[in-house]
């Protein structure tokens, strides 16, 4: 059997092997998933039979249910994008969002800028298109745009993919001032910037920035966002908006990858939103999410070796950590995992190059406060007696 061409960027990174693990002991700071205690399972039930109507199972639009469109509208505008519905396409989650942007851009050898690193997702869509990968550093304060500039003076980029609100995978923000530059780079270079946005209501501390989409003019930018970290994962249901020249191609894209989002969930979901307060339910996640995070963080933090380093993000689901000369792949996979059942992401995975080979990403907001102290001390233990065991053979070797 010979599989297409683009099936040899399919690489096993081991990452599957990682988020199946069977082990009954394993403590998981390795997927983003959010806390299933807090889904509104019962009133999405209802929700979800009231909207199980013979015209809701019928076939309907590429689009999606007009009335969740409305919903998200109405949403975008109070976010400070005045959109309205019909420049909303729904999408299932905003991982497919992201296929249909690179589906629309990117052929085989053209010039896409991934932040370094990056969503793992992300590259698992794009990786497909076989795109020339640009990873431009995160700093700080979001994309280090002098990097960026370097890359775009030299090199032609159609796509520039960004998470600039509580970045997966280091949970830093992107600046205000480097949001108006990253757009008028994106226009002066007529690139698209797709800014992929499912953690920017997830803000536990600090003042909001505008959406890229809302500092653009010029139609430059595909915002993408999902119910996925606000109301549950397996709605599968995202949402992106777009100026009608790159829109309408990507609704007939949509049409021709699945014709539709489910009709019956999208319209239980606009229930949902109509008969109930999201926001109200978004507080409580903040809330919860936050302690999670504090906990992590003061578990982890007095017990690291020397030398590494855990983030301090004012939102999101990750934490991120480096620890300075220590292969984490290798460690993950032997030492972490078999002995010590704790999961978490090494840094190489998140990077279409395999660089931050040290560092790693831990999600919190799915374990509970017991497992959260209990996967710190574990980790912390582990990362101790490796350096520990490194420093050891290092002194008999040199
Ligand atoms: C940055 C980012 N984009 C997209 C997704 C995919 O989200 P969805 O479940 O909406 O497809 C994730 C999921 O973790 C994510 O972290």
């Amino acid at each position: 059997m010979k599989f297409a061409q683009r099936m040899t960027a399919y690489a096993d990174n081991g990452m599957d092997a990682l988020f199946a693990a069977n082990d009954p002991e394993l403590i998981a700071f390795a997927g983003g998933y959010p806390d299933a205690t807090l889904f509104p399972a019962a009133l999405l039930g209802q929700a979800l039979t009231a909207s199980t109507t013979p015209a809701a199972l019928q076939y309907s639009t590429p689009q999606g249910s007009p009335a969740l469109r409305t919903q998200l509208a109405h949403r975008l505008t109070q976010d400070g994008l005045p959109t309205t519905a019909d420049q909303v396409l729904l999408t299932q989650g905003a991982q497919q969002a992201l296929d249909l942007v690179a589906r629309l851009l990117i052929d085989p050898g053209d010039g896409l800028v991934v932040e370094g690193p990056t969503y793992i997702g992300a590259l698992s869509a794009f990786d497909t298109y076989q795109p020339t990968y640009y990873e431009v550093p995160v700093a700080h304060d979001g994309m280090d745009l002098t990097a960026l500039r370097q890359v775009l003076r030299q090199h032609p980029v159609k796509l520039i993919y960004t998470v600039p609100d509580f970045q997966n995978p280091t949970g830093t923000v992107m600046s205000l001032a480097k949001r108006r530059a990253l757009v008028a780079l994106a226009t002066q270079y007529d690139c698209v910037i797709l800014e992929d946005a499912p953690y920017r209501a997830l803000r536990y501390r600090g003042v909001q920035l505008p959406t890229l989409a809302s500092l653009d003019t010029t139609g430059h930018v595909i915002h993408v966002s999902s119910f996925s970290k606000i109301l549950a994962p397996n709605l599968r249901l995202g949402w992106l908006t777009a100026a009608p020249a790159l829109l309408t191609p990507l609704i007939a894209l949509k049409g021709g990858a699945d014709l539709e989002s489910s009709r019956v969930v999208t319209d239980a979901v606009a229930a949902y939103l109509a008969h109930h307060d999201l926001d109200a339910h978004i507080a409580t996640l903040r809330q919860v999410y936050a302690a999670k995070m504090a906990r992590l963080q003061s578990g982890l933090t007095p017990r690291l070796p020397a030398g590494a380093t855990l983030s301090a993000p004012d939102g999101g689901f990750f934490l991120w950590l480096t620890c300075p000369g220590l292969d984490m792949a290798r460690f993950v996979k032997e030492v972490l995992g078999p002995q010590y059942h704790v999961a978490i992401v090494p840094g190489n995975t998140l990077s279409p190059h395999g660089h931050f080979q040290d560092a790693a990403r831990l999600s919190f907001t799915g374990n509970t406060l017991a497992q959260i102290d209990e996967g710190a001390r574990r980790l912390g233990q582990a990362l101790q007696q490796q350096v520990a065991t490194a420093a050891h053979n290092a002194y008999n070797h040199g």
